[in-house]
């Protein structure tokens, strides 16, 4: 059951959310302009900036899947506020302490923290162990969250039932039915809690070295394994939970019945579960020490993880809104969109993780091209189709009236045209993660330009929204609500 408590808390995740998107695109087109030789930051701002660019945006959009999914949970199990509340607090105190490093003690290691770069220190001393331990609060909230989540789940439905394999037949009489929702948010809050776990681990290792005065090293291999099986695992179990929002709720704002767990649907997510666990392998293919074999499940993985739920969504998706009475609105516009630059992004990984185009487009703006397009365009949109959703529920009137198209199409324009200025860049093989590029890459200057004006309109439209939907989200908190 949706409570008040729920309903303030989430209003309170979305304002911060939205605020902190605003501040970190900010921090994105400065980077990007940079890049265009338009203003001259000094490289360690930079850095600094990148750094708190990636954690921020990886961060809060992981949190807004695991928001609206909380939500749109207390429709089939109870929630707990309190355990809402102990992330929301935790996820402040992290952000805090993340941004104190990068801001006040000059950390630039990147958002990745790949070992032993934290190390090599080039900021205030402190900031080292104040990232690391930044980022552990983050994972500890997130992680009691969603194991909290997920004990409530299993209260209801059987370990069975919440992976929906009594759907694994072509029988349509199945006694229980598990509702694509719970599937899929069950899929993805194991991917997030396992990740985490690996994040401990990391920590741990990290801080047993620090305190060790060198009698403890670490084995640099095992320190990127673990760090692209926390990262990239993050980064897709996210969009994973935005799509289970989708399923939730573009049919209902479509006015069009309930999307069905039927035997594809449930064989694509439980496939998902695990290649996606193992896809990450793609992250280490220039690490020659890697063994050959993982190489090997890395690639396949990366084909399997993407195409399973990839194609069940698109085609469920479709048979949406083909040929039928589609009540369109910005959310489920928003939802369909995130799709769109779901799977465009989609292919653009899968051409990258292919090996032999790897060597080509390793380490360049290929890189953010494709994961800018599946977030800034996909994960997002799902993400903003829930608050636009949720804002609109709080005031009690899905039946907007204003116009929504100007957004939309500028978002578009703004959106892709960020992008496509990375894969043109990718294409010419621009290194990623320059703060100036090299005079031998003559358009690469001019292509950083052309992609920060672009993103400028993408604020834009992101800034519109945000005063659209805060307003409404403030509304929970008036005593006479
Ligand atoms: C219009 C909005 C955005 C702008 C202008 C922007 C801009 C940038 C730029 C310029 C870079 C550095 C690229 C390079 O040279 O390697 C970057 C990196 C990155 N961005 Fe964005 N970005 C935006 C949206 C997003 C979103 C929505 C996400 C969501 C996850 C995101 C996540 C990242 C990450 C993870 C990195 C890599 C950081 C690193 O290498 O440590 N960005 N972004």
């Amino acid at each position: 059951m949706t409570t008040l408590s729920l309903k303030k808390i989430t209003s309170a995740w979305i304002i911060t959310i939205l605020a902190l998107f605003v501040l970190a695109i900010a921090f994105g087109i400065t980077m990007r302009f940079n890049q265009g030789a338009n203003i001259n930051l000094d490289p360690a701002k930079f850095y600094s900036l990148l750094t708190t660019h990636g954690v921020t945006m990886i961060g809060i959009w992981a949190v807004a899947g695991m928001v609206a999914v909380n939500y749109l949970l207390a429709r089939y199990v109870p929630v707990s506020t309190s355990l809402n509340v102990f992330a929301f607090i935790l996820t402040v105190v992290g952000v805090v302490m993340l941004w104190v490093t990068t801001f006040i003690g000059h950390f630039h290691a990147a958002w990745t923290f790949l070992y032993p770069l934290p190390f090599y220190v080039a900021w205030e001393k402190w900031a080292t162990p104040v990232f690391l331990l930044g980022l552990g609060v983050l994972g500890i909230g997130w992680f009691v969250w969603a194991v909290g989540m997920m004990l409530q789940i299993l209260k209801k439905y059987s370990l069975r039932h919440t992976f929906a394999w009594q759907h694994l037949t072509t029988k349509h009489d199945v006694a229980v039915e598990t509702p694509p929702f719970i599937l899929i948010t069950t899929v993805s809050l194991i991917g997030i809690i396992v990740c985490l776990l690996a994040a401990v681990v990391l920590l741990v290792l990290f801080f047993a070295e620090y305190f060790s005065s060198g009698s403890f090293v670490n084995d640099p291999l095992l320190m990127k394994n673990l760090t692209y099986f926390f990262g990239h695992t993050l980064a897709n179990e996210s969009l994973y939970l935005g799509l289970a929002t989708l399923y939730e709720l573009m049919p209902e704002v479509s006015g069009r019945p309930k999307f069905k767990t039927t035997w594809y649907v449930a064989l694509g997510w439980n496939c998902t579960m695990v290649f996606v666990l193992t896809a990450f392998f793609h992250h280490l293919y220039m690490d020659f020490v890697q063994p050959v074999g993982f190489q090997m499940i890395g690639q396949l993985a990366s084909y399997f993880a993407s195409l399973p739920a990839a194609a069940v969504t698109a085609f469920s998706v479709m048979v949406l809104v083909f040929k039928n009475p589609i009540k369109w609105s910005l959310t489920n516009i928003l939802f369909f969109l995130g799709v769109v630059g779901w799977l465009i992004g989609g292919v653009g990984a899968l051409i990258d993780s292919t090996v032999s185009n790897n060597i080509f487009l390793h380490n360049t703006l290929w890189v953010p091209a494709h994961f800018h397009t599946y977030n800034a365009m996909g994960n997002v949109l799902f993400s903003l189709a829930f608050f636009n959703w949720a804002a609109n529920e709080f005031v009690g009137n899905q039946n907007e009236t204003k116009s929504y198209s100007l957004k939309i199409v500028l978002l578009l324009i703004g959106g892709f045209g960020f992008v496509l200025m990375f894969y043109f860049a990718g294409a010419y093989s621009v290194p990623r993660r320059y703060s100036v590029y090299p005079q031998e890459f003559t358009s690469a200057a001019l292509l950083a330009s052309a992609g920060a004006w672009f993103a400028c309109i993408y604020l834009v439209v992101i800034l519109w929204m945000f005063f659209d939907i805060v307003k409404k989200c403030f509304k929970v908190f008036s005593p006479s609500y």
